[in-house]
């Protein structure tokens, strides 16, 4: 535990004094989307030339330019092309922790999620999408609390 908590700090440190920190306020230049877990899947690094895509909390972030953690055989390749917001959370590799799910996450587990999805992921990484679990909820219903523009790259006329 002490060992993710560090891991965490490091990570949000090293990403939010980067020069990237400047994205922040960059407007999208690609049209926002809404993908399916197949179209997500073509962006795991299999495919040669295709941007580099993973989820976290429903919002789709290109990280091609971190290819160097996330691309073919890099460190956390594992964790593109799908929604892995249980694997932030918990700062973990392992496979059934590869998915969107944060049913029992701990306190500590959903803060650690929200300060790198904070400092790391809308810091560092343009959004090119939503998955539809950000936008509906579980019966297919819209999700009351999707907010497309509190995001930092949201303009409306991208959206639609
Ligand atoms: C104790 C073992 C670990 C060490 C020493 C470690 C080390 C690092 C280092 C040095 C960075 C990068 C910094 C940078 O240059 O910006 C990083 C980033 C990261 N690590 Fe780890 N890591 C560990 C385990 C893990 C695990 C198990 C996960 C599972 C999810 C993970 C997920 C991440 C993520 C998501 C990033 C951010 C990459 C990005 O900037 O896009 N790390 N880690």
């Amino acid at each position: 535990m002490a060992t993710a908590r560090m891991c965490v700090l490091f990570v949000v440190l090293s990403t939010t004094l980067s020069e990237d920190f400047k994205l922040k306020y960059k407007a999208a230049n690609k049209p926002v989307r809404l993908f399916t877990e197949e179209e997500l899947k073509r962006h795991d690094g299999t495919e040669e030339g295709q941007p580099l895509y993973m989820a976290v909390k429903g919002v789709v972030f290109d990280v091609t330019k971190g290819k160097e953690f996330y691309g073919k055989d890099a460190p956390y390749n594992a964790l593109v092309g799908k929604d892995s917001t249980r694997a932030v959370a918990k700062m973990s590799l392992d496979p059934a922790d590869l998915t969107s799910d944060v049913t029992g996450l701990t306190e500590e587990q959903l803060e650690s999620l929200e300060s790198v999805f904070e400092g790391t992921y809308k810091t560092k990484y343009p959004i090119v999408g939503y998955t539809a679990s950000r936008i509906l909820t579980a019966d297919g219903s819209p999700d009351k609390d999707f907010k497309p523009e509190d995001q930092p790259h949201f303009q409306i006329k991208d959206e639609f």
